[in-house]
C-alpha cells in the first residue's frame, strides 16, 4: 500500500531497517530458546540479558528491573491489576486519569468491578493533569496512580515527576503509560521517581508486539501472565528474543537521533499548525494552551466536519491521518480524550490527529493542507446544519 503521506506515527511506525537487519538471524540461526542451558539457549539468553541492558541504560533503570512484554497494552494491564492487587490485596482505591489510553482504563475499570474504588482524574482544559488536582483526590486507602507521561491523542505532557511525588507523600504507588514519550523525550525513571513505566516498540520504529515494563526493584507485583516462570516469575512465557533485540535496537537509534530529531518534528509542527489554522477557518489546535507537548503529535478540531468523513477523503488522497485514536476508531463514539479536557461533543466528532516521525517531510504536511481546504469545505457544504448551529457555536466564541 503507498500513501503520499503517512502522517499517523502515533499509530504505528514502520520498522527502521537497521532494526529488521538486526533481528534476522534471530529468527534463522539464532533461534534458541533463551531459557535452555545448552550452547543455541545461551546466545538466545545473552542477547536478551544484552537488550535488557541497553533498555535499562536509556531510561536509567537497573537490567533487573525491566520486563519484557508483549507491548504497551499487556505492560499497562499487568501494572494495573499487578500492583493493586499485590500481596493478594482485594479492596483499596486507584487513581487514573480520565483520558488514559483504554489499556490502562479498562483494567481500572476491571478493578472498580472486583471491590476496588477507582476515581477518574481530570485533565484541565490545558490537557494536563495538575499534581494539585490528583493531591486532592488521594486518599489514605489509594494504593496506586496511573497517569501517562505523553497522551496519545493531543500530545501533551504530564508533569510525572511532580505527579509521582504526591501520590508517595500519601504512600500510593505511581506507574505512568510512556507508549507514545519513550525515545521522543526525556524519560529517566529515577529522575521522575517512579515505582512502574509502560513501553511499546511498534511507536519507536521497532517490531510490534513488543515492549517492556519497568517495575522498581522493591515493588510487589502479582504477575498477569503464570507458566514457566520467565523474567523472573513476573512474566511467563518463552521471551521473544528476535523482538525484544528489535524493541533494545530501536530504542538505542531514538536516543541517538533524538538531539536533531526532536526540533525537526517540533518545527514540522509548527509549521502544520500555522498553515491548518490560517487557512481552515475556525479550526483550533486542542489543548493550546499546553506548556509542554511532545513534538510530534498535533490535534485540531475541524467544526462542521466528521472525522471519519474527512479522514475518507484523506485516505483517497493518498494520505492516512487519524481522529481519535487508532483504537477507538470502528466507534462513532467522540474521543474520551478530548470530552476530559472540556471539548463539546458537536466539535470533538471533527477532531483530527496528525502525527509525524521519522519520514516525514515539510512537502507531506504541505500537501496535507492542500487537500484538506477543500475537502473541509465540502464536507461544510453537505452539512445542513453547519450554518445554523455550528457557525454560530463558533463564531460566538470568535
Ligand atoms: C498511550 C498508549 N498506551 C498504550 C498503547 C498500546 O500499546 P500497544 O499497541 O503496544 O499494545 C498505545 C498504542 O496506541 C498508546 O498510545
Amino acid at each position: 500500500m503507498e500513501h503520499k503521506a503517512y502522517l499517523d506515527y502515533a499509530a504505528t511506525t514502520p520498522t527502521d531497517q537497521r532494526v529488521v537487519d538486526a533481528i534476522l538471524p534471530f529468527f534463522t540461526e539464532r533461534y534458541g530458546n533463551a531459557n535452555s542451558l545448552y550452547a543455541l539457549g545461551r546466545d538466545a539468553a545473552r542477547a536478551l540479558e544484552d537488550a535488557r541492558e541497553r533498555v535499562a541504560a536509556s531510561i536509567g533503570a537497573r537490567p533487573d528491573e525491566v520486563i519484557f512484554t508483549s507491548g504497551g497494552t499487556e505492560s499497562d494491564n499487568t501494572a494495573i491489576i499487578g500492583l493493586a492487587t499485590a500481596g493478594g490485596r482485594a479492596t483499596g482505591h486507584v487513581i487514573v486519569s480520565a483520558f488514559e489510553h483504554h489499556a490502562v482504563l479498562e483494567p481500572a475499570w476491571w478493578l472498580g468491578k472486583h471491590g476496588f474504588d477507582v476515581t477518574e482524574l481530570k485533565p484541565r482544559t490545558d490537557g494536563i493533569v495538575h499534581p494539585e488536582d490528583l493531591a486532592a483526590a488521594l486518599r489514605d486507602d489509594t494504593v496506586l496512580v496511573s497517569v501517562m507521561h505523553g497522551n496519545n491523542e493531543i500530545g501533551t505532557l504530564q508533569p510525572v515527576r511532580e505527579l509521582a511525588a504526591a501520590a508517595h507523600a500519601r504512600g500510593a504507588l505511581f506507574h505512568t503509560d510512556a507508549a507514545q514519550t519513550l525515545g521522543k523525550a526525556d524519560f529517566d525513571v529515577t529522575e521522575l521517581g517512579i515505582d512502574a513505566a509502560s513501553f511499546s516498540g511498534h511507536k519507536i520504529y521497532g517490531p510490534k508486539g513488543t515492549g517492556a515494563l519497568f517495575l522498581k526493584k522493591g515493588v510487589r507485583m502479582a504477575p498477569y501472565l503464570m507458566g514457566g516462570g520467565q523474567e523472573s516469575k513476573r512474566r511467563s512465557g518463552t521471551q521473544n528474543v528476535a523482538g525484544n533485540v528489535g524493541f533494545a535496537t530501536a530504542l538505542e537509534i531514538m536516543d541517538a537521533e533524538r538531539p536533531t530529531e526532536a526540533p525537526r518534528l517540533a518545527a514540522l509542527r509548527d509549521h502544520l499548525v500555522e498553515r491548518l489554522l490560517g487557512e481552515i477557518h475556525y479550526a483550533r489546535l486542542n489543548a493550546v494552551d499546553a506548556a509542554t507537548r511532545l513534538p510530534h503529535i498535533a490535534n485540531f478540531v475541524i467544526p462542521g466536519v466528521e472525522g471519519e468523513a474527512m479522514l475518507l477523503h484523506l485516505d483517497a488522497a493518498g494520505i492516512a491521518v487519524s481522529t481519535g485514536s487508532a483504537c477507538s476508531s470502528g466507534s462513532l463514539k467522540p474521543s474520551h480524550v478530548l470530552l476530559s479536557i472540556g471539548c463539546p461533543v458537536e466539535f470533538a466528532h471533527g477532531s483530527l490527529r496528525v502525527s509525524t516521525g521519522r519520514f516525514t517531510t515539510e512537502a507531506d504536511v504541505d500537501y496535507l493542507v492542500e487537500k484538506l481546504v477543500p475537502i473541509v469545505e465540502r464536507l461544510r457544504s453537505m452539512n445542513p446544519l453547519y450554518e445554523k448551529t455550528v457557525a454560530e457555536l463558533v463564531g460566538a466564541k470568535g
